[in-house]
């Protein structure tokens, strides 16, 4: 069965929430807690090692109900069930979207075309553990009979940010091999990784899903020539693995076949860290940890699926983020994580949120009329209290933020973790409650100045609060963001598992690169012309 196609603007709920929208647009959160004593505890939703408040954000139960019934006209869980049943709900590339199965149970039957896929995708976990251990272990070695210490993954988009996010996240857990990620085709990016390495004691993992992407093509052939001026072409078989669909591209580059990790067409590309993608991160942490990030998100997946809509995680902050989105009109969302670790996350979930959900055209071809898709950005607090929290919190435009935060931290240091918490907490308290005129007065503060100093507050907040950042809770998180998006998707009525928009750009790149070595064939515009110009008298 296809993705249900209703437009969420013509159902009731759409036109309860409208209606409601105007009673409630101005009320301030602080009144709405002084109302309810309960409100904290209504809005929270404790699950395993997650503590999730949304009780700081501009609703009320009604609103929730509405949001709820909204779900419901869409027939989102008719949508969540034809996703985990393997259903080939992108329907413009005509393909199921499973990263979900990739993160299964061995005993789970999902049917692709009327094959389980299960048994395949653990044959493939079962090559990943294997080679894992043998160069963690030192056991496979390098052309001069050396082992391993290096291992540069070399891809990009989601064949990058995943794996690079994970690595850097669970630098904790890490082992002795040292991971570098080369993505852009910048070569500043990669001869600044050759650098660092010596090519008898590094692994290099080629990871594209196409093995035709520019960027990941290029910075494999520079780094093969390298490699070559010390090694000898039989060599390439013990270096290089590849991760792909394409395995004749693989092949003739060079890589032995038996070194090719396979993946499927069913596995989106900024979904495919679970896969064989994620190869450098079962490399960088071990295969049990590798594992347990794969079991987090199991663990979110059944969450998603069986629990009710009210309680349910992903299906809530997708709710949340619909309400600001589409009423409020909120342009974008913060993801504020107080994890030092967490710091390139939300550069991941830029590709996994953007990707999925910018998109103008709904499920029935036709142009849409109201807005999809968020802008996502953040950084890690406290460092970002120093940088952009001025304008959450005084400037004129609404950002509704994800704060995330672990209760306990890795390396046990109570004064530092006591501190950052305090800060954690503080801020959604100051976005929620802001500062009111009598408060400033009351500081002293000189007449003139107090404008300057009140706080609007009632700045719309989630906070995660999460007990450890260990592989399993980094999985829940992430599988998350992920049924977030796909609930999203199914409310805006639009297909997120294609990437039409990132094509455009790519052919017309290959045009102008054949013109910077000959004459300019191609038609441009007066800017993009005189550019190429500029470009070619000075390159
Ligand atoms: O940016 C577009 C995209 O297709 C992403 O979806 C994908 O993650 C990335 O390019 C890399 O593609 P590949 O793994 O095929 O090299």
């Amino acid at each position: 069965m296809a993705l249900p196609t209703t437009n969420p603007t013509t159902t009731n709920a759409w036109e309860k929430l409208k209606e409601h929208f105007n009673e409630v647009k101005s009320l301030h959160m602080k009144d709405l807690f002084v109302e309810d004593q309960e409100r904290a505890n209504k809005f929270t939703i404790k699950w395993d090692d997650f503590y999730v408040d949304f009780s700081k954000n501009r609703f009320t139960e009604e609103t929730f109900k509405y949001l709820l019934e909204l779900a419901d006209d869409v027939k989102l869980k008719q949508a969540i069930q034809s996703q985990f049943s393997g259903e080939k709900i992108n329907q413009t590339e005509g393909r199921a979207v499973l990263h979900s199965a990739l993160r299964a149970p061995e005993s789970a039957i999902v049917d692709v075309d009327g094959v389980n896929i299960i048994p395949e995708v653990h044959s493939v976990k079962r090559k990943i553990e294997a080679f894992t251990n043998q160069v963690v272990n030192g056991e496979r070695k390098g052309y001069t009979g050396k082992p391993f210490t290096h291992v540069v993954n070399i891809g990009i988009g989601g064949s990058d940010l995943g794996p690079a996010m994970v690595v850097d996240a669970l630098q904790f857990y890490k082992n002795h091999l040292t991971t570098y990620f080369v993505s852009n085709v910048d070569g500043d990016h990669v001869n600044e990784v050759i650098k660092k390495l010596n090519p008898e004691t590094t692994l290099f993992v080629v990871v594209s899903k196409t093995f035709t992407t520019q960027e990941t093509l290029s910075n494999a052939n520079t780094i093969k020539d390298w490699f070559l001026q010390s090694a000898n072409q039989k060599d390439i078989a013990k270096h290089f693995v590849a991760v792909s669909t394409n395995l004749e591209a693989v092949q003739s580059f060079g890589i032995d076949p038996n070194n090719i990790f396979p993946m499927w067409d069913w596995v989106g590309g900024r979904f495919s860290l679970w896969s064989a993608v994620g190869l450098s991160i079962s490399l960088s942490v071990g295969y049990d940890n590798y594992a347990n990030l794969l079991l987090g998100a199991n663990k979110m997946d059944e969450h998603f699926k069986n629990e009710d809509f009210s309680n349910n995680i992903p299906v809530v902050l997708a709710l949340i983020s619909i309400w600001y989105n589409n009423f409020f009109n909120a342009e974008s969302e913060a993801v504020i994580p107080y994890s030092q670790y967490l710091n390139q996350f939300a550069t991941y979930l830029q590709q996994g949120i953007m990707e999925s959900n910018g998109k103008s055209v709904d499920r029935n071809g036709k142009p849409i009329n109201y807005q999809t898709g968020t802008l996502i950005w953040g950084e890690p607090g406290t460092n970002s209290q120093h940088a952009f929290f001025q304008l959450i919190h005084q400037g004129t435009k609404l950002i509704p933020a994800d704060f995330i935060g672990f209760t306990k931290s890795l390396h046990g240091n109570q004064d530092h973790q006591d501190k950052l918490i305090s800060n954690f907490l503080a801020q959604t308290e100051a976005l929620l409650n802001g500062k009111t005129k009598a408060q400033v007065i009351e500081e002293g503060t000189k007449e003139a100045i107090i404008p300057f100093k009140i706080f609007e507050g009632n700045k719309p907040t989630n906070t995660i609060f999460i007990e450890k950042l260990t592989p399993e809770s980094l999985g829940k998180l992430i599988a998350m963001y992920e049924h977030k998006i796909f609930v999203q998707g199914v409310i805006w009525n639009i297909y997120s598992y294609d990437q039409f928009g990132v094509e455009l750009g790519k052919q017309l790149a290959s045009k102008i690169l054949k013109e910077f070595g000959g004459d300019v064939t191609n038609a441009h515009d007066a800017s993009t012309s005189n550019l190429l110009a500029h470009y070619k008298s000075n390159r």
